[in-house]
């Protein structure tokens, strides 16, 4: 199936089938330079699958693992563009995780004030959330992205076969993404994951049809778009204190359970619990609220954090620093 993102001039399309990599030469343009951004975790078929059917391909493997998602590594990927030539109608594509596709798109989004930009995503996270929405950036000093430009991809490429290399936990990681759409947007699909039979292909297509939605009305995330954070204010915390322990996913989903109201958790918990994340985590909490404190959710009057009281009904609410903390102190308890 293909789903359409539609923000007038930087419209495109995602298209999720199974062997869609295989067909990426008459589904994208690639016709021109392609530098092709994979990591050394992703294996190395996908990337030499796409190089086969480019014009003018060159592959940069960059190192595994979110320490690599940081300028020094744009500068390098810019510098392979340079030293061969690329020009503006030249293009980029991440074959990855959301690593690879939040620096690969920002190494695009640099790159000469922008050139286009392709997301062929290869884990669940990725393929139900971070490639579409034109996200892309770095971690700087230990603060999760925050330098970044909002770039659009011109097309997403999201083969499902891709997923069976990799660990049960990482695919878990990545349905925790799916769990945060649902219980912010959609009641009904957060009742079909409690079920448990989705096959994959719906639960991408429930996630991604949400997100889109989302980001054709706020792409810049003024308003609305905050809702995708659900999760991550405490997420994020977590995931620096964890220092490359926890995935994304994971910190996302011990993210979730405080901001939810008790009926919510009590469902949420074993749902999280029957794919596999965490709950609960014994990491030292003046070390997440110290990440807290930097993130870009957080401004001189407190945090603009999500919560959901009822599933599919996510809100936004400014809470000061005090609340926030009383939020960590309480989270996880029994
Ligand atoms: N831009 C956005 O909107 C957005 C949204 C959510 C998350 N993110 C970002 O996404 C990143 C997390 O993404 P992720 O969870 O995909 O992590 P990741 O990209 O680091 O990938 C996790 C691991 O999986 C390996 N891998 C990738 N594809 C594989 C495959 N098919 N088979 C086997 N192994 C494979 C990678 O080598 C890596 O070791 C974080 O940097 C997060 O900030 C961005």
């Amino acid at each position: 199936m293909t789903l359409r993102m539609e923000l007038g001039d930087r419209s495109y399309d995602i298209v999720i089938q199974r062997g869609c990599l295989q067909k990426a030469g008459q589904l994208l343009d690639l016709h021109r330079k392609v530098c092709i951004i994979t990591d050394e975790g992703v294996p190395a078929q996908y990337a030499k699958t796409l190089a086969a059917q480019c014009k003018d391909p060159v592959i940069v493997t960059v190192d595994a693992g979110e320490e690599t998602k940081t300028m020094d590594t744009v500068t390098k990927i810019c510098r392979v563009l340079l030293e061969r030539g690329f020009s503006r109608k030249d293009c980029v594509a991440a074959v990855g995780g959301g690593m690879v596709g939040d620096l690969a798109g920002f190494a695009a989004a640099a790159f000469m004030r922008g050139i286009d930009f392709y997301n062929l995503p290869t884990t669940l996270l990725s393929q139900v959330d971070s490639s579409i929405g034109g996200k892309t950036g770095v971690n700087l000093d230990g603060v999760k992205n925050i330098v970044g430009a909002f770039h659009q991809p011109k097309g997403v490429l999201i083969d499902p076969d891709t997923l069976g290399t990799l660990s049960p936990r990482l695919y878990a990681e990545g349905m925790a993404e799916a769990v945060k759409m649902a219980l912010t947007s959609d009641a009904a699909l957060f009742e079909k994951l409690e079920r448990g039979d989705l096959p994959v292909e719906q639960v991408l297509e429930g996630a991604l049809t949400i997100k889109k939605a989302i980001v054709e009305q706020d792409e810049r995330e003024s308003g609305l778009r905050k809702l995708l954070n659900f999760g991550h204010t405490v997420g994020h915390g977590v995931e620096s204190a964890a220092r490359g322990s926890l995935y994304h996913g994971e910190c996302v989903a011990l993210g979730m359970v405080p901001m939810c109201g008790r009926e919510v958790r009590a469902r949420l918990i074993p749902l999280l619990e029957r794919l596999g994340l965490p709950t609960a985590c014994d990491l030292d909490k003046e070390a997440i609220w110290q990440a807290m404190q930097h993130d870009k959710k957080s401004s001189s009057s407190g945090f603009s954090a999500v919560f959901v009281e009822k599933p599919g009904q996510g809100f936004v609410k400014q809470v000061s620093f005090a609340e926030m903390k009383a939020i960590l102190e309480g989270a996880w308890q029994a």
